[in-house]
């Protein structure tokens, strides 16, 4: 069971679903995208190019991609009056929290239903959350930094944008490290959709009532916020971190995932469908390498994790119950690189998961599926006639 019930097929839908958008092989440690090996996509595609294939089926002719491009370009500016809810936040709030409330809110300043049978209107409103929702993450690492809120440069490309959202001062031109921006595009890809996991589900499920798009995307930042989904790549740096603090002995950390007294996991790893390796782990371990070396930075951090990840490898408890490294165990360490705050972590797998969110969504409301309503197994009380306690 995959945590619905799925019922005779003479009864409607009942959460489970088809899709046609990504194929997993928990086995045998295979991820792609509408068919293509996300190898293959990671090595050889932008971000824009992956969206596209992942919301539309197909890979974008260059005038295509150019005008999704443009589309998210013309979308770029977010309603000013965005900035009285963000300035009701404080400071010390979690930008996954943030980042939530300015995604619902955006329905606020963009009223009108996605008419999913008129083309048009769904494209925009694709360019309308793929435009609007980069610019809103970034301005939660502003509003907690308590600096100004930047603009999107359409002078620039999706992933050159982020980090001029991001880091921009208020003077001066702002230039991104290419190496950089190599590094997110790829990183962005590996996370941009993985089947039904908890918060694409979420999205599905939300969207199924026919909420909106943003308000079913609003869903997913939150159920992708939890430390066992997304926000393990905000604990896993905190784990490393700490092990880092309490002199490396990584051995210790084992025992203590190992402990069934002790709630303590090691983050980062086991899956719920990959019972091998995680193939993004593998592409991001690597990148991780050749980052930190062209950026010329030593992160004790980076050694910790190679030192953990060995000895887990090697342990039988890890090994007998195949928990491997997935996607979260090396990615915050390229983010930390990059300059990324760790509290950051979990927005850039929103951003990277945005497009897989998309799609999903459409799919799922073009294939006029049924409202989702998972069943139960009753497990309470039979039925008893009434005492009072009193
Ligand atoms: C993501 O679904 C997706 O596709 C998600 C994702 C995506 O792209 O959307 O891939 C992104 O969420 C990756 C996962 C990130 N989470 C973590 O790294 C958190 C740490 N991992 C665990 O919490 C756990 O592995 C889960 C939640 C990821 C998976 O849990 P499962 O499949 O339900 O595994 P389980 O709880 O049934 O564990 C089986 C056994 C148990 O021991 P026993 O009861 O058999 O003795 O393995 C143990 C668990 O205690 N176990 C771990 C462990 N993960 C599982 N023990 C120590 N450390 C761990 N990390």
């Amino acid at each position: 069971l995959t945590g619905y019930i799925t019922l005779d097929p003479g009864y409607k839908n009942s959460g489970s679903c088809t899709s046609e958008i990504t194929f997993l092989d928990g086995e045998e440690g295979i991820l792609r995208y509408r068919g293509y090996s996300i190898e293959d996509l990671a090595e050889k595609a932008s971000f824009l190019e992956v969206s596209y294939l992942l919301i539309f089926g197909e890979l974008p002719t260059a005038a295509q991609l150019e005008d999704f491009e443009n589309g998210i370009k013309k979308h770029s500016l977010v309603n000013e009056e965005m900035k009285n809810i963000i300035d009701g936040f404080p400071k010390t709030a979690h930008p996954m929290g943030v980042l939530s409330a300015l995604t619902s809110a955006l329905t606020a300043f963009n009223p009108k239903a996605v008419n999913v049978d008129n083309e048009k209107e769904m494209y925009e409103a694709i360019c309308k959350t793929m435009a609007k929702f980069l610019v809103i993450a970034t301005w939660t690492y502003r509003k907690s930094m308590g600096y100004p809120l930047n603009y999107y440069d359409n002078t620039k490309g999706y992933v050159e944008s982020f980090m001029q959202l991001m880091f921009k001062l208020p003077t001066g031109p702002y230039t991104a490290n290419p190496v950089i921006v190599n590094a997110l595009d790829k990183l962005f890809i590996l996370h941009a959709d993985h089947e039904q996991n908890c918060s694409t589900s979420t999205v599905r499920m939300v969207g199924s009532s026919h909420a909106g798009l943003f308000a079913s995307v609003s869903a997913g930042v939150s159920a992708l916020w939890g430390p066992l989904h997304g926000g393990a790549n905000q604990a896993v740096l905190e784990m490393l971190e700490e092990i880092n603090k309490d002199g490396g002995d990584t051995e210790k950390f084992l025992a203590k995932a190992k402990d069934k007294n002790d709630p303590f996991r090691l983050m980062g790893f086991g899956h719920r469908v990959y019972k091998n390796f995680d193939p993004r782990a593998k592409i991001i371990k690597k990148a991780a390498t050749e980052v930190l070396e062209t950026l010329g930075v030593e992160d004790p951090i980076l050694d910790i994790a190679r030192k953990l990840e060995k000895a887990a490898l090697e342990d039988e408890y890890f090994k007998s119950r195949n928990l491997y490294p997935n996607v979260d165990f090396y990615s915050g360490i390229i983010y930390r690189a990059l300059g990324i705050p760790t509290d950051m972590f979990t927005v850039m797998f929103a951003i990277g998961r945005l497009p897989g969110w998309i799609a999903q969504w459409k799919e799922m409301r073009e294939n006029k599926e049924p409202i989702g309503r998972p069943r139960q197994i009753y497990t309470g009380h039979p039925l008893r006639e009434f005492k009072s306690n009193k």
